[in-house]
């Protein structure tokens, strides 16, 4: 069957989305386009934001009361699901002696030495409050160590929105088809260099006879849909990084302590020299973190020069949160997170029948593509159908599953998301992709 066949724009089944309406009139007067992220508008699937009262597992509950499996997860940052009650004794122990001190705790220490048990290079971490800050300063360690501007970055991949990193951007600029946002000084846009990712010839030419101070991947790039390197391409990029002596950044906001212990550098036996954490480093709280050797890590105040603070960096109660989510991620949970993803996303391929649709997946993580075979880069994600999949999504929430509203993001189901809620996804799935080919 052809996607032409797929009827856009209507729903075939409604839920009473009375209050979230009333709440998106009244926020779209004091937010900017009612939401405090733009993704979250849901304008890239048509329709408008669901107003979220509280989280259970693997649900969210709107506050008409609808009930939802939830496959955002706060971007990734549930990877336990919602209100996991280790996680919340914690956030609560930590809260009741005080929410921030603004001076170093015992916690920190603790976290910065559970991410160095699981992430070799991480043998130093400072904390920020996000991972925009941390790919910033990131960037900053590497220019400092260098002495060098440029960066190179890949065509798709997102690391926040700080002014140098956000040319060609996947998330929310790819969702919205803006691939150079207004407001970014021409000075800073010129130090980056954007090349196609899975493209070594590329690299090479943009790396040729330039100083470039880094060279910075999402190893398992998940902001384009989830994009994964071809066959050696990381270990061709780790070369041609040692070869141009730029520093090599993975950005593992996505990957980290998600597709394993060690993240994507341990799945793919790929090491970088500085790493970039997020999401899941914070417990589903705000916080994020630049990961690497002392050599590194130490051109940073108070030791180096180089400047970085937070006001909140390291907070009590999300170094808490995070430690108890650490916890929780054994061995077992891997294997358990990697199982049901594998189900999940065979589920999916299997209800769209003969629809062309592909689905990327690896544990923790899955794109459903509206096109035959997965894409391989930026160019290949904007090929496919992004009006069939936000009509599918639309259906899907009519029938009870939350997905990401954007064809260029990835599903994160978590540890909630049992053989019940998989079962239970897939079912609306297809109801969702027959609804469509109507
Ligand atoms: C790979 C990657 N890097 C950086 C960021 C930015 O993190 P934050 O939204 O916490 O600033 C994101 C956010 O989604 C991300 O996916």
């Amino acid at each position: 069957m052809s996607v032409s066949n797929i009827v856009r724009g209507t729903v075939t089944a409604t839920r009473n989305e009375t209050r979230s309406a009333a709440l998106f009139e009244r926020a779209r007067g004091v937010i900017p386009g009612g939401v405090n992220s733009p993704v979250r508008a849901m304008r890239a699937i048509g329709r408008d934001p669901l107003f979220i009262e509280r989280g259970e597992g693997a649900e969210l509950i709107d506050v008409d009361g609808n009930r939802y499996l939830d496959y955002v997860c706060s971007w990734g940052a549930l990877v336990a699901g919602h209100a996991h009650p280790d996680v919340l004794a914690a956030i609560a122990r930590a809260a009741a002696g005080g929410t921030s001190f603004g001076a170093p705790t015992p916690g920190e220490v603790a976290l910065a030495e559970e991410v160095g048990r699981r992430m070799p290079v991480a043998q130093m971490l400072r904390m920020t409050s996000s991972g925009t800050e941390a790919a910033m300063t990131a960037i900053r360690i590497a220019r400092a160590h260098t002495g060098r501007e440029r960066i190179v970055k890949f065509a798709g991949a997102y690391h926040g929105h700080s002014d140098g990193l956000l040319a060609v951007a996947g998330s929310g600029l790819a969702t919205a088809g803006i691939p150079a946002s207004p407001g970014v000084p021409a000075a800073v846009a010129a130090e980056t260099a954007v090349v196609a990712w899975n493209d070594p010839e590329a690299l090479v030419e943009v790396t040729s006879g330039a100083r470039v101070a880094a060279i910075i991947a999402e190893p398992l790039p998940a902001n384009m849909g989830l994009v994964p390197a071809a066959e050696g391409f990381l270990e061709f990029v780790r070369a041609r990084a040692d070869e141009c002596g730029a520093v090599l950044i993975f950005d593992e906001v996505i990957s980290g302590f998600r597709v394993a212990r060690g993240g994507a550098s341990e799945r793919t036996g790929v090491t970088p020299d500085l790493l970039v954490l997020g999401k899941i480093i914070g417990g589903g709280l705000p916080a994020a973190a630049v990961a690497g050797p002392p050599e590194l890590l130490e051109l940073l105040a108070p030791v180096g020069e180089t400047y970085q603070a937070g006001t909140l960096s390291g907070n009590p109660l999300a170094v808490a949160a995070a430690l108890a989510t650490l916890e929780l991620l054994d061995d077992a949970a891997y294997a358990t997170l990697e199982q049901r993803t594998a189900a999940l996303a065979a589920g999916l391929r299997e209800a769209a029948g003969e629809l062309p649709v592909s689905v990327a997946w690896a544990p923790g993580l899955l794109t459903v593509f509206f096109s035959m075979r997965p894409p391989r880069d930026l160019l290949g994600a904007q090929r496919c159908d992004a009006a069939a999949y936000g009509a599918w999504c639309r259906e899907l929430l009519a029938r009870g599953v939350y997905p990401p509203p954007s064809q260029f993001e990835a599903w994160f189901p978590s540890l909630a998301h049992g053989p019940a809620e998989i079962e239970r996804t897939v079912a609306a799935a297809a109801d969702a992709f027959a609804a469509i080919r109507r």
